[in-house]
Protein backbone atom coordinates (compact mmCIF):
# COMPACT_ATOMS: atom_id res chain seq x y z
CA UNK A 1 0.00 0.00 0.00
CA UNK A 2 1.07 3.48 -1.06
CA UNK A 3 -0.78 5.97 1.10
CA UNK A 4 0.05 9.74 2.33
CA UNK A 5 -0.70 11.35 5.42
CA UNK A 6 0.01 14.96 5.31
CA UNK A 7 0.54 16.58 9.40
CA UNK A 8 -1.63 19.45 9.99
CA UNK A 9 1.02 20.33 12.43
CA UNK A 10 3.04 22.12 9.71
CA UNK A 11 -0.57 23.73 8.13
CA UNK A 12 -1.26 27.17 7.86
CA UNK A 13 -3.50 27.46 12.11
CA UNK A 14 -4.98 30.84 10.71
CA UNK A 15 -6.31 29.44 7.19
CA UNK A 16 -6.65 25.70 8.43
CA UNK A 17 -9.76 25.52 6.57
CA UNK A 18 -7.83 26.04 3.08
CA UNK A 19 -5.19 23.45 3.88
CA UNK A 20 -7.84 20.95 4.94
CA UNK A 21 -9.38 21.24 1.81
CA UNK A 22 -6.22 21.70 -0.59
CA UNK A 23 -5.64 18.06 1.06
CA UNK A 24 -9.31 16.97 -0.19
CA UNK A 25 -8.71 17.63 -3.11
CA UNK A 26 -5.45 16.36 -3.52
CA UNK A 27 -4.48 12.17 -4.03
CA UNK A 28 -3.66 12.18 -0.19
CA UNK A 29 -5.80 9.39 2.23
CA UNK A 30 -5.29 10.30 5.64
CA UNK A 31 -5.04 13.51 7.52
CA UNK A 32 -2.52 13.12 10.18
CA UNK A 33 -3.06 15.02 13.63
CA UNK A 34 0.03 15.64 16.08
CA UNK A 35 -1.36 15.57 19.30
CA UNK A 36 1.81 16.88 21.76
CA UNK A 37 1.17 17.98 25.66
CA UNK A 38 5.50 19.55 26.44
CA UNK A 39 5.56 16.76 28.56
CA UNK A 40 6.35 13.43 26.46
CA UNK A 41 7.94 15.40 23.47
CA UNK A 42 9.28 19.18 24.90
CA UNK A 43 6.75 21.20 22.45
CA UNK A 44 2.92 21.64 22.97
CA UNK A 45 0.42 21.51 19.84
CA UNK A 46 -2.77 21.22 19.65
CA UNK A 47 -5.82 19.15 21.28
CA UNK A 48 -9.26 17.78 21.10
CA UNK A 49 -11.13 20.94 20.15
CA UNK A 50 -9.16 21.53 17.01
CA UNK A 51 -9.16 17.52 16.34
CA UNK A 52 -13.01 17.67 16.93
CA UNK A 53 -13.02 21.10 13.93
CA UNK A 54 -10.83 19.52 11.36
CA UNK A 55 -13.17 16.23 11.22
CA UNK A 56 -15.61 18.57 10.36
CA UNK A 57 -14.09 19.73 7.44
CA UNK A 58 -11.88 16.53 6.49
CA UNK A 59 -13.38 14.15 4.06
CA UNK A 60 -10.76 11.71 4.98
CA UNK A 61 -9.64 9.07 7.96
CA UNK A 62 -8.35 11.42 10.93
CA UNK A 63 -5.00 9.57 11.98
CA UNK A 64 -4.33 11.17 15.68
CA UNK A 65 -0.86 10.52 16.74
CA UNK A 66 -0.80 10.91 20.59
CA UNK A 67 2.86 12.29 22.15
CA UNK A 68 1.16 12.62 25.58
CA UNK A 69 2.31 11.11 28.47
CA UNK A 70 -1.01 8.81 30.26
CA UNK A 71 -2.07 8.47 26.33
CA UNK A 72 -5.20 6.17 27.73
CA UNK A 73 -6.74 9.18 29.65
CA UNK A 74 -7.69 10.58 26.01
CA UNK A 75 -8.15 8.23 24.62
CA UNK A 76 -11.94 8.11 24.74
CA UNK A 77 -12.58 11.94 24.07
CA UNK A 78 -10.36 11.78 21.19
CA UNK A 79 -12.41 8.86 19.46
CA UNK A 80 -15.80 11.50 20.12
CA UNK A 81 -13.89 14.17 18.51
CA UNK A 82 -13.71 11.99 15.15
CA UNK A 83 -10.19 9.88 15.42
CA UNK A 84 -10.11 6.94 12.98
CA UNK A 85 -7.01 5.64 13.88
CA UNK A 86 -5.14 6.51 17.54
CA UNK A 87 -1.82 5.93 17.69
CA UNK A 88 0.07 6.25 21.48
CA UNK A 89 3.52 6.07 21.89
CA UNK A 90 5.07 2.86 23.28
CA UNK A 91 7.42 4.62 25.46
CA UNK A 92 4.73 6.35 27.33
CA UNK A 93 2.65 3.70 28.44
CA UNK A 94 2.99 0.86 30.37
CA UNK A 95 -0.18 -1.47 29.76
CA UNK A 96 0.12 -1.76 26.28
CA UNK A 97 -2.21 -4.40 25.49
CA UNK A 98 -4.86 -3.24 27.76
CA UNK A 99 -4.23 0.26 25.82
CA UNK A 100 -4.65 -1.34 22.75
CA UNK A 101 -7.91 -3.35 23.44
CA UNK A 102 -9.50 0.27 24.92
CA UNK A 103 -9.19 1.99 21.70
CA UNK A 104 -10.80 -0.73 19.53
CA UNK A 105 -13.47 -1.39 22.42
CA UNK A 106 -13.93 2.87 21.48
CA UNK A 107 -14.67 1.23 17.93
CA UNK A 108 -11.02 2.97 16.51
CA UNK A 109 -8.02 1.64 14.88
CA UNK A 110 -5.16 1.55 17.12
CA UNK A 111 -1.41 1.79 16.72
CA UNK A 112 1.38 2.20 18.75
CA UNK A 113 4.38 4.49 17.66
CA UNK A 114 8.23 3.74 18.27
CA UNK A 115 10.73 6.44 18.98
CA UNK A 116 14.21 6.06 17.15
CA UNK A 117 15.79 4.61 19.43
CA UNK A 118 12.86 1.53 20.34
CA UNK A 119 13.74 -1.23 18.54
CA UNK A 120 10.88 -2.51 16.56
CA UNK A 121 11.40 -6.75 18.46
CA UNK A 122 9.87 -4.93 21.66
CA UNK A 123 6.46 -5.24 19.45
CA UNK A 124 6.65 -8.88 18.86
CA UNK A 125 3.55 -9.88 21.39
CA UNK A 126 1.59 -7.61 20.47
CA UNK A 127 2.15 -6.89 16.86
CA UNK A 128 -0.91 -9.21 15.58
CA UNK A 129 -3.40 -7.33 17.60
CA UNK A 130 -2.18 -3.46 15.93
CA UNK A 131 -3.92 -2.24 13.26
CA UNK A 132 -0.63 0.30 12.53
CA UNK A 133 2.75 0.78 13.68
CA UNK A 134 4.49 3.69 13.17
CA UNK A 135 7.98 4.32 13.33
CA UNK A 136 9.26 7.94 14.11
CA UNK A 137 11.88 9.09 11.73
CA UNK A 138 12.60 11.79 13.77
CA UNK A 139 12.86 12.96 17.50
CA UNK A 140 9.36 13.48 17.96
CA UNK A 141 8.26 17.14 18.75
CA UNK A 142 8.52 19.15 15.75
CA UNK A 143 8.26 19.33 12.24
CA UNK A 144 11.09 19.97 9.56
CA UNK A 145 13.64 18.13 10.73
CA UNK A 146 16.01 15.34 9.50
CA UNK A 147 15.35 11.92 8.36
CA UNK A 148 17.43 9.45 10.72
CA UNK A 149 18.74 6.80 7.81
CA UNK A 150 18.48 4.06 10.03
CA UNK A 151 14.88 4.01 9.94
CA UNK A 152 14.96 2.32 6.66
CA UNK A 153 15.79 -1.55 8.77
CA UNK A 154 13.59 -0.52 10.92
CA UNK A 155 11.14 -0.78 7.92
CA UNK A 156 12.29 -3.60 6.79
CA UNK A 157 12.57 -5.36 10.01
CA UNK A 158 8.99 -4.72 10.53
CA UNK A 159 7.76 -5.72 7.56
CA UNK A 160 9.54 -9.42 7.89
CA UNK A 161 7.83 -9.78 11.46
CA UNK A 162 4.58 -8.81 10.10
CA UNK A 163 4.90 -11.80 7.40
CA UNK A 164 6.32 -13.99 9.92
CA UNK A 165 3.27 -13.83 12.39
CA UNK A 166 0.31 -13.24 9.27
CA UNK A 167 0.12 -9.89 10.81
CA UNK A 168 -2.08 -7.37 8.99
CA UNK A 169 -0.57 -3.97 10.72
CA UNK A 170 0.41 -1.29 8.36
CA UNK A 171 3.59 0.37 8.57
CA UNK A 172 3.72 4.05 8.97
CA UNK A 173 6.60 6.46 8.83
CA UNK A 174 7.11 10.01 10.28
CA UNK A 175 9.19 12.65 10.26
CA UNK A 176 11.55 13.89 7.43
CA UNK A 177 9.66 12.30 4.94
CA UNK A 178 10.30 14.27 1.48
CA UNK A 179 10.15 13.22 -2.26
CA UNK A 180 13.53 12.15 -2.44
CA UNK A 181 13.33 9.43 0.46
CA UNK A 182 9.41 8.34 -0.03
CA UNK A 183 10.45 5.60 -3.03
CA UNK A 184 12.81 3.92 -1.06
CA UNK A 185 10.85 4.06 2.13
CA UNK A 186 7.49 2.21 -0.31
CA UNK A 187 10.42 -0.38 -1.47
CA UNK A 188 11.90 -0.98 1.96
CA UNK A 189 7.88 -1.72 2.84
CA UNK A 190 6.02 1.29 4.68
CA UNK A 191 2.67 1.68 3.87
CA UNK A 192 1.80 4.93 5.25
CA UNK A 193 4.38 7.92 4.57
CA UNK A 194 3.28 11.04 6.87
CA UNK A 195 4.70 14.64 5.05
CA UNK A 196 4.39 17.52 7.00
CA UNK A 197 7.12 20.12 5.66
CA UNK A 198 7.45 18.74 2.41
CA UNK A 199 3.46 18.71 1.49
CA UNK A 200 2.73 22.47 3.61
CA UNK A 201 5.94 24.23 2.60
CA UNK A 202 5.86 23.24 -0.84
CA UNK A 203 4.67 25.65 -3.98
CA UNK A 204 2.50 23.04 -5.28
CA UNK A 205 1.40 20.86 -2.09
CA UNK A 206 -1.06 19.28 -4.82
CA UNK A 207 1.78 18.25 -6.55
CA UNK A 208 3.90 17.48 -4.03
CA UNK A 209 1.53 14.71 -2.75
CA UNK A 210 1.36 12.96 -6.35
CA UNK A 211 4.74 12.53 -6.12
CA UNK A 212 4.91 11.43 -2.48
CA UNK A 213 2.42 8.81 -3.53
CA UNK A 214 4.51 7.82 -6.26
CA UNK A 215 2.22 7.42 -8.70
CA UNK A 216 2.82 8.08 -12.29
CA UNK A 217 1.84 11.30 -14.30
C1 LIG B 1 6.85 15.06 14.72
C2 LIG B 1 5.49 14.70 14.21
C3 LIG B 1 5.45 14.60 12.73
C4 LIG B 1 5.80 15.88 12.02
C5 LIG B 1 6.31 15.55 10.66
O1 LIG B 1 6.89 14.97 16.09
O2 LIG B 1 5.05 13.47 14.72
O3 LIG B 1 4.21 14.10 12.27
O4 LIG B 1 4.70 16.76 11.91
O5 LIG B 1 6.75 16.72 10.05
P1 LIG B 1 7.87 16.70 8.91
O6 LIG B 1 7.30 15.89 7.79
O7 LIG B 1 8.04 18.15 8.58
O8 LIG B 1 9.09 16.07 9.51
ZN1 LIG C 1 3.19 12.54 13.76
Amino acid sequence: MNLIAPSLLSADFLRLEDDIEMVNQSEADWFHCDVMDGRFVPNISFGIPVVQAIKKKARKPLDVHLMIVEPEKYFEAFAKAGADDITFHYEACTHIHRAVQQIKALGVKAGVALNPHTPVAVLEDILSDLDLVLLMSVNPGFGGQQFIGRTYEKVKKLRLMIEEQNATALIEVDGGVNTQNAKALFDAGADVLVAGNAVFKSENPIETIHQLKQEQS
